[in-house]
């Protein structure tokens, strides 16, 4: 990225991102709906914004507002590996809903399946994913990792070693890395900056440990932060300083 581009108050620090987006942002618990319309609308708007300023955007989202894989073997008794390939399939869902939505806004989409359904999306492969992005489109790579006993997480953190992403950014629903739980406690304290060593010293949880050390081993910095605060997604891909900063 040029200098000029750096000194304006809109350059993006990041040119190419992976978004981590946890399903259960989707969701709207009051009303009983799996997919929220007005979130995603208001989400896709919020990814637009940063796919308009340039900024190539991998888009990983999770599944666990229509099925989550552990809890379903835990509560339900369900077989691990038949409720991570239900997950997995949740991830197509809320994938082909959020390309739909974007696509209306006039944002290029490509989606790519870990799991081959031809007819539903085009199959993974990193150097078209890659080129998908260098065109400009938004490419939203679904059904995890295409294998069983690994998360979302995970896949953000592989697709991102794998398209050389400068950046994870965990979109979830709290806004950054406590020393204990906020819910919980009333004088927790929430993490501006910190290193990836000193996260997994005091089992800070920032990801599940396979997800952890992918971005420990191949360097690529996790910003975990809240997506519902408005214009919060363009300003973690300015470098402005929200959430949490792991690296
Ligand atoms: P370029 O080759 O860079 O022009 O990329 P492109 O994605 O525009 O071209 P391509 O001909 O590969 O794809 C055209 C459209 O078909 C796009 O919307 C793709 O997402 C879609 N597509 C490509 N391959 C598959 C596939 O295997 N399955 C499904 N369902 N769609 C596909």
């Amino acid at each position: 990225m040029g200098s000029k581009e750096n000194t304006s108050q809109n350059a993006p620090k990041y040119k190419r991102i992976i978004l981590k987006l946890s399903g259960e942002v989707l969701r709207n618990k009051e009303k009983g709906e799996t997919i929220d319309p007005n979130v995603l609308i208001n989400l896709s708007k919020e990814l637009k914004a940063v796919h308009d300023m340039g900024v190539q955007v991998g888009l990983v989202v999770g599944g666990g507002n229509i099925f989550r894989g552990l809890s379903g073997a835990k509560k339900r008794g369900v077989d691990r590996t038949t409720g991570d390939f239900t997950g997995m399939l949740a991830t197509v869902i809320n994938s082909m809903a959020l390309m739909d939505c974007l696509e209306k806004m006039g944002v290029e989409v490509r989606v790519q399946s870990a799991i081959p359904m031809k007819e539903v999306a085009e199959p993974f492969i990193l150097r078209k994913a890659i080129r998908h992005m260098e065109k400009g489109r938004l490419v939203i790579f679904a059904a995890g990792t295409g294998n069983p006993y690994f998360s979302t997480d995970t896949t953000a953190a592989l697709r991102a070693s794998e398209v050389n992403a400068q950046i994870i950014l965990k979109a979830t629903k709290v806004d950054g890395v406590y020393d204990k739980d906020p819910n919980e406690h009333k004088d927790a304290n929430k993490y501006e900056h910190i290193t990836f060593f000193d996260a997994l010293r005091d089992r800070l949880n920032v990801m599940d440990s396979t997800a952890f050390s992918l971005c420990m081993d191949n360097n690529i910095p996790i910003l975990v932060f809240d997506i519902n605060a408005p214009g919060a997604l363009q300003k973690a891909v300015k470098g402005e300083s929200i959430g949490t900063l792991v690296e």
